[in-house]
């Protein structure tokens, strides 16, 4: 049964009417026109869709979203700068050529931040482990570890 649902996104109030079999991510991109979080596989695998709730790296796309009632969403579009600038993560990614076509990028900047949240200083290891459900077709993840690690240097440094 559908109900009200009230949450907060990237640090401001929203509400939904979400129930039954509703997605995350569809109350996202459709309800409240946050585009930058992408949908690839639709069944938990690719990890395009990585959203934090509650702190936590949860695929959207699994996520139902009546569950979100009460709870503190972040997105990709909540990481940028002051005046739409690159966050500090964002800016690691283009600086070191982690990002290709681009697909992957919202999902790996999101479960970067999880981690790096948790583990400013993680080895490279941790960083492999914390990117295992994200997967780029593009890349070879050699960038987007370097990047995670640039990310990690610079949050460190502020
Ligand atoms: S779209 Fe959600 S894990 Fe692939
Ligand atoms: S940059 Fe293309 S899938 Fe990762």
């Amino acid at each position: 049964m559908k109900r009200e649902i009230s949450f907060r996104v990237n640090g401001a109030e929203a509400t939904a009417v979400a129930g039954g079999g509703d997605r995350l991510i569809d109350v996202l991109r459709e309800g409240l026109g946050l585009t930058g979080t992408k949908e690839g596989c639709g069944e938990g695998e690719c990890g395009a869709c990585t959203v934090i709730v509650d702190g936590r790296a949860v695929n959207a796309c699994l996520y139902p979203a009546a569950e979100i009632d009460g709870r503190e969403v972040t997105t990709v579009e909540g990481l940028t700068g002051p005046d739409s600038t690159l966050g500090p993560i964002q800016r690691a990614f283009v600086e070191c050529g982690a990002v290709q076509c681009g697909f992957c990028t919202p999902g790996m900047i999101m479960s970067t931040k999880a981690l790096l949240d948790g583990n400013p200083d993680p080895s490279d290891e941790e960083v492999r482990d914390a990117l295992l459900g994200n997967l780029c077709r593009c890349t070879g993840y050699v960038q987007i570890v370097e990047a995670v690690r640039r990310a990690a240097v610079a949050g460190r440094d502020r």
